[in-house]
């Protein structure tokens, strides 16, 4: 089975003050911390290994509240991010773990509903190098966009000022092991981060990402308008 990723690093600087002694990640939505949410999607559709990364002040609470997996019927690895240089740079401590085959890679602030199960079984039986999940949303300025031509995706545009569609790149990735290799070539952006999006658009220039769209609900939770918004989801 393939293994996976729980990406729970950065400062959380958009969800000041309530970041400045606490992990976003163990942030209450609804009755349970937000990390628990990614963590119960990936274990529902099977997959029981999962690395877990954060950044060196959280480590600590991170696997006081995680433990080793048992109580969520997984196995969990633990990597640390020496400083918030990004998901791209997150995802590359990654590579040990993956042992040279794909990941599937969720962000610890990603909620949703939709199972993954179908999601993995179709990206295994297509072939394709990476996969990402789009979905829809009222303002695609605030995540990586899809841009099409037609029906073929071809752009990804990390927070467009003026988005070209109202798909939003959610922060559930498959990834082959040439991941590793384009992170190491990547360069950081305005914001001083390795981008995922960067990734996908190498994926997408070789012709190997697929795209597939989530049903459901979807949202982050890292903003004080989202964290809301996921407790409403989730309560519903
Ligand atoms: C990150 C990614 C963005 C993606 C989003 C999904 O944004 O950079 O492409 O759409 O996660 O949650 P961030 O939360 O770092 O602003």
């Amino acid at each position: 089975m393939i293994r996976g990723v729980v990406l729970a690093g950065g400062s959380g600087s958009r969800l000041a003050p309530l970041t400045r002694t606490v992990n976003k990640h163990l942030l209450p939505v609804g009755r349970q911390p937000m990390i628990y949410y990614p963590v119960q999607a990936l274990v529902s559709a099977g997959v029981t290994d999962i690395l877990v990364v954060t950044g060196v002040e959280h480590i600590g609470d991170i696997v006081s509240q995680l433990r080793s997996g048992e109580e969520h019927g997984c196995r969990f690895t633990y990597r640390v991010q020496e400083r918030p240089l990004g998901i791209a740079d997150a995802l590359s401590l990654a590579e040990d773990f993956a042992r040279g085959e794909p990941v599937v890679v969720v962000l610890g602030d990603n909620i949703f509903d939709a199972p993954l199960a179908p999601h993995l079984a179709a990206f295994t039986a297509s072939g394709a190098a990476a996969q990402v999940h789009l979905h829809r949303v009222a303002a695609p300025q605030r995540f990586g966009c899809a841009r099409f031509e037609g029906r073929r995706l071809v752009e990804i545009i990390e927070k467009p000022t003026d988005p070209p569609s109202d798909l939003a790149v959610t922060g559930i990735y498959i990834f082959d092991a040439q991941v590793y290799g384009f992170i190491t070539a990547l360069t950081p952006s305005q914001r001083g981060e390795l981008e995922i999006s960067d990734i996908n658009n190498r994926y997408l220039a070789q012709g190997g990402l697929r795209h597939a769209e989530l049903t459901g609900y979807w949202t982050d939770a890292g903003t004080h308008a989202s964290l809301q918004r996921a407790n409403r989801l989730v309560a519903e």
